[in-house]
């Protein structure tokens, strides 16, 4: 969810110090606030969430139907560690063929992964994103974001970020604007305890 210095790279790919940077920050109170104002989900929908990491979003969410992908097995070994049959946990990329035999999902959540992803790549997965979606389901993701009125700490605390394509407001909305009907972007300066400022992308249709 949140990164500060590439030098920091190796020590964070440890699931274990990448979970406790993350609650330091206070990822765990930016997940709830995430979840219960953006994701608002509902007890048995299906949840696919790309880059789920160790999948700590799944500690906020109620009994839903969840499927996480990551290209990181130690990341996927620790999910399935802590969540165990909460969850269908995958290592592997997302691509077509993953998603052959899956039922719609309701909800598809990529947190903290587009600024990860320059734009080809973002297209392409979101493009897949819209694919795994049922007909009224939704499409939300939450990354790092620039902005004009944001504090010089937070600038600063993002541009040190691992990800190379962190973007303003305009530059997700964009990479979603051809591919859906319905994109919305909210920027939320008030979700961890350090200055900084989030994009949260919502798409459907
Ligand atoms: C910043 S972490 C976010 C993890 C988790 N969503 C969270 O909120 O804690 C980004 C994750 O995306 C994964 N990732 C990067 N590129 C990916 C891709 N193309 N497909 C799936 N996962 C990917 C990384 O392994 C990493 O776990």
């Amino acid at each position: 969810m949140t990164q500060v210095t590439s030098g920091m790279r190796a020590v964070l790919s440890v699931p274990a110090v990448y979970d406790l940077f993350e609650n330091v920050v206070g990822a765990t109170r930016c997940r709830a606030s995430f979840v219960r104002d953006f994701v608002k989900p509902v007890a048995g929908e299906r949840v696919l969430d790309v880059g789920c990491g160790t999948a700590a979003i799944l500690a906020c969410l109620p009994d839903v139907d969840y499927c996480g992908y990551d290209i990181s097995e130690a990341y996927i070994a620790k999910a399935r560690r802590r969540f165990g049959a909460r969850g269908h946990f995958v290592a592997a990329l997302l691509a077509e063929h993953s998603l052959e035999h899956e039922r719609p999902f309701n909800l598809v959540l990529a947190i903290g992964l587009l600024h990860h992803l320059d734009d080809d790549e973002a297209t392409q997965l979101l493009r897949l994103c819209r694919a795994a979606l049922a007909p009224c389901g939704r499409l939300i993701t939450l990354d790092p974001c620039f902005d004009h009125a944001q504090s010089p700490v937070a600038r600063w605390i993002i541009s040190r970020d691992r990800g190379q394509n962190v973007r303003d407001a305009d530059g997700y909305r964009r990479l979603a604007s051809d591919l859906f009907t319905m994109t919305a972007v909210h920027l939320r300066s008030d979700l961890l305890r350090i200055p900084y400022t989030h994009a949260i992308l919502e798409c459907s249709g």
